[in-house]
């Protein structure tokens, strides 16, 4: 069982400013909660409880004054600075100490998941013992990510942004690894944009024979919010979820409360937390007062 989850939430988020040249990119809002909501929920939703994020340099208090630490949703959160984007590997140096030698999922701080067969697409990928494990979902313009070729459920071939078409298949930014990762994650050398690619790290298990794949299928939706235009149509498509069942999408005090990691008690101490707010108003819902 994977226990053990990363949120990598740096980057210095260029391709959006000025929005965010004061606030970090994971912090901005997917309709009525920050980003970061969305990657956390889906370590939760996989039954992760020992969670570390890692921000911008600097950018510490932003996320503290939100997410304090896990204690109304039921989850340890600590928090580790990057002070440079040396790319996604660097998150499993960094993070070391945090792993210490255990099995580790990886989740970008920018990816939104969605869909009704999610939670048992991820409780599979916990149960990795050796090797690693990647969530591959069909999109239309797959030289904007890293992609895989696969034969059944074999990976033949992966590639990040590739210009001449391999397949339409692309690697979301949800990883699973074993507990050698860290390791091998030092022995990676920069790429010639000069960062630490997670390509090269996956073909490291590749080679070995040790890659294995997730699909999620048309049914479920896999998001990146890469650009402003991403957030516009991500927060779209929560708003329509959310004013259609009543139901809101990422909301971690009900994840937590549903999976009884929290008590009436926390809930109420949340409400307090977020003041008098519609997300309040949802979690006094739950609150039988
Ligand atoms: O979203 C999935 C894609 O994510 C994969 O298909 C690609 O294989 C993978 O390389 C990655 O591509 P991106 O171009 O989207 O990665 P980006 O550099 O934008 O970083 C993704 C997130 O990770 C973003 O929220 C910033 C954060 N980040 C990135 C780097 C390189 C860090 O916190 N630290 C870093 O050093």
């Amino acid at each position: 069982m994977i226990k053990k989850g990363i949120i990598l939430a740096g980057g210095k988020g260029t391709r959006m400013s000025p929005l965010t040249k004061a606030v970090n990119k994971q912090l901005l809002p997917i309709y009525d909660k920050p980003l970061i909501f969305y990657p956390l929920s889906i370590l939760m939703l996989a039954g992760i409880r020992d969670i570390l994020i890692i921000v911008n340099k600097g950018q510490l208090n932003q996320y503290k004054k939100i997410i304090p630490n896990g204690n109304n949703f039921g989850v340890k959160i600590q928090y580790l600075e990057q002070d440079h984007p040396r790319g996604l590997p660097d998150a499993f140096i960094l993070g070391e100490k945090f792993i210490n030698k255990r099995n580790v999922c990886l989740i970008l701080g920018d990816n939104f998941f969605y869909g009704q067969n999610l939670s048992s697409i991820l409780k599979k990928c916990t149960q990795l013992k050796n090797g690693a494990k990647v969530l591959l979902h069909k999109v239309n313009n797959p030289q904007l990510f890293g992609v895989a070729k696969i034969n059944g459920k074999k990976i033949k071939q992966i590639k990040e942004k590739p210009k001449k078409f391999i397949s339409d298949l692309a690697i979301t930014g949800l990883y699973f690894f074993d507990s050698k990762v860290s390791g091998l994650a030092k022995s990676l050398k920069p790429s010639k944009r000069g960062e630490l690619e997670i390509v090269d790290l996956l073909n490291k298990y590749l080679k070995k024979g040790k890659l294995s794949a997730e699909l999620i299928g048309r049914g479920g939706a896999w998001l990146d919010t890469g650009s402003i235009d991403d957030f516009y149509k991500t927060s779209n498509f929560v708003s329509s979820i959310e004013n259609r069942q009543g139901f809101k999408v990422a909301c971690l005090e009900e994840i937590a409360f549903n999976k009884k990691w929290i008590n009436q008690k926390k809930l109420k101490a949340a409400i307090k937390f977020y003041g008098n707010c519609a997300y309040s108003e949802y979690l006094k819902k739950l609150v039988k007062i």
